[in-house]
């Protein structure tokens, strides 16, 4: 790694929403890179169905990080390794909770190595507080009527209220 070039980290992920488990793990990775690219993927890149929009978590996003500079938002289309190829990134950036994730994670790591020679994924444990939270648990407790409060930042609060609204 040449010392004089920035290190540029891709987060790829759905974001649907966005909670306080991957704001722990973006900011983070930022203790190792100098510039964090989070990436939300389109639907069609990937195999679940969301609740929100790809502009409107973006949208959160970009709120929620307003205040970090090294903090870029985007969305994407296509495969990871090529996104990262135009970001000119050279590490993706991914949260380890719990050894449930760890299969997959393993699959994505080394099917994106074989695609990009180059590729190296970096794992980020976060906070215990949040190693049991996801935003599919977030998306039904909120639509159940739960307080997800703790879960999530203010933007994306007064979004999932607004959505799930008796
Ligand atoms: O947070 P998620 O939903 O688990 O993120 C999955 C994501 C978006 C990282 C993955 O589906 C992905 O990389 N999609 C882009 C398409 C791609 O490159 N697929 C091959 C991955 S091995």
């Amino acid at each position: 790694m040449s010392v004089d070039r920035p290190l540029i980290a891709v987060y790829p992920g759905s974001f649907d929403p966005v909670t306080r488990g991957h704001e722990d793990i973006a900011r983070r990775s930022l203790r190792i890179a100098d510039e964090l690219v989070i990436g939300v993927a389109h639907s069609a890149t990937q195999r679940k169905s969301g609740l929100f929009e790809i502009e409107e978590r973006v949208a959160m996003l970009r709120e929620v990080f307003a205040a970090d500079e090294r903090i870029r938002v985007v969305s994407f289309e296509g495969l990871l390794v090529d996104f990262c190829r135009a970001q000119g990134a050279s590490v993706v950036v991914r949260g380890l909770r719990a050894v449930s994730d760890f299969e997959y994670e393993l699959q994505m790591a080394q099917m994106n190595q074989e695609l990009l020679g180059d590729f190296e994924t970096a794992f980020f444990v976060p906070d215990v507080q949040y190693s049991f939270l996801s935003a599919s648990l977030v998306r039904e407790v909120a639509k159940l009527g739960g307080d997800v409060s703790a879960f999530v930042s203010e933007p994306v609060l007064g979004r999932l209220r607004a959505r799930f609204q008796r």
